[in-house]
């Protein structure tokens, strides 16, 4: 039984004005135990709020629905008390912004020691002790001395593992982690993923990555699945997706991607257009205003998830996917 089973996740804003926003719309996926999985999209794809719903932290005018089951209790129905002990505990979550998670007028002792001394019931001198392992693990050189700085005291690199090793204390089962790398530059970008992948390797935890970023998915993540204007266009393993992608969507966010051997010249190609907003989705495919295959058809009506030809167990919701194209050019 997987770790954590999601099942036709949906999420529907209402709005003072306007129709309601459909951010997430039957979403499925599931996490085994020690698996990565990567959720890829662009901004407004409804990453962000999948997760927020599976942790009970929609904002107010959100209402979730569909089933999400982590050992075998669904965190959808779950009470606000029995949710508070999973969340942060068994199931823990980095957000993009760590200022945004950190108080400013705590030293960071006081931030980590307190979770301990709450969840745990530790001392206050085992909990120090524990929280600058913590740090340790996610390598902060000088750890006991850092660990009573304030947090804008560490760079945008530290205070990102910091947020890490916060929401490692508890050695959560599942680690969520939301856009984790966008406010830093590249090499720290790579310290970071190195530092999930070994989390992952040595302690077994599950991950889920949210990103823009293919070549990030490409460094941890074990299965993906890629989402567009709140639905999935297509879910495989990493393998599968990044050896025979099937959905244009997926095909354009590989091409955006920088090339790592030198001697491939190939300029890099964005994805021409920008997604659509909430109201501008039609009865088609949502992609279809921006994709190069695009027929009558694919304006006409909306591609439902089904098994992809890529692999067994590989889903993409195509009229035309670029595979069957390709056989048709090829001829
Ligand atoms: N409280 C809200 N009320 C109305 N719409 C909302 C609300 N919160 C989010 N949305 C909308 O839900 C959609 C999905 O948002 P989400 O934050 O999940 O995107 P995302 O894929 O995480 O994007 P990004 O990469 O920019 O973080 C967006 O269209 C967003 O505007
Ligand atoms: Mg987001």
């Amino acid at each position: 039984m997987p770790l954590l089973e999601v099942k036709d996740l949906s999420v529907r804003f209402t709005r003072r004005e306007g129709a309601p926003v459909d951010a997430v719309q039957r979403v499925s996926f599931s996490l085994e135990a020690g698996r990565t999985l990567g959720i890829v999209g662009e901004s407004g794809s409804g990453k962000s709020q999948t997760v927020m719903a599976l942790l009970g932290l929609l904002a107010g005018n959100g209402k979730v629905s569909g089933a999400a089951t982590y050992r075998g209790e669904n965190l959808l129905t779950m009470n606000e008390a029995a949710l508070n002990r999973i969340r942060g505990d068994r199931i823990g979550m980095i957000f993009q912004d760590p200022m945004t998670s950190l108080n400013p007028f705590l030293t960071i002792e006081r931030q980590m020691t307190e979770t301990l001394q709450l969840h745990r019931k530790m001392s206050r001198r085992e909990a120090r002790r524990r929280a600058i392992e913590t740090l340790e693990t996610v390598r902060i050189p000088d750890a006991a001395r850092r660990i009573n700085m304030y947090p804008h005291e560490f760079s945008g690199g530290m205070r990102q593992r910091v947020m890490i090793a916060m929401a490692l204390l508890s050695e959560p089962e599942i680690l969520i982690a939301d856009e984790p790398t966008t406010a830093l530059d590249v090499t720290v970008q790579a310290q970071i993923i190195e530092l999930l992948r070994e989390l992952n390797r040595e302690r077994g935890t599950a991950i889920i990555l949210i990103t823009h970023d293919m070549g990030v998915v490409a460094g941890l993540c074990d299965d993906v699945m890629v989402m567009y204007a709140g639905q999935t266009v297509e879910q495989a393993s990493a393998a599968t997706l990044f050896a025979a992608p099937t959905h244009p969507y997926t095909i354009g966010l590989l091409n955006a991607l920088p090339r790592l051997t030198d001697d491939d010249d190939r300029p890099l190609q964005t994805i021409p257009g920008n997604p659509p907003l909430p109201g501008e989705i039609g009865q088609g495919c949502a992609f279809a205003p921006r994709c190069t295959y695009c027929s009558d058809r694919c304006r006409e009506s909306r591609p439902a998830l089904t098994a992809s030809p890529a692999a067994a167990g590989a889903l993409r919701a195509c009229h035309r996917p670029v595979q069957e194209i390709m056989e048709v050019q090829h001829v």
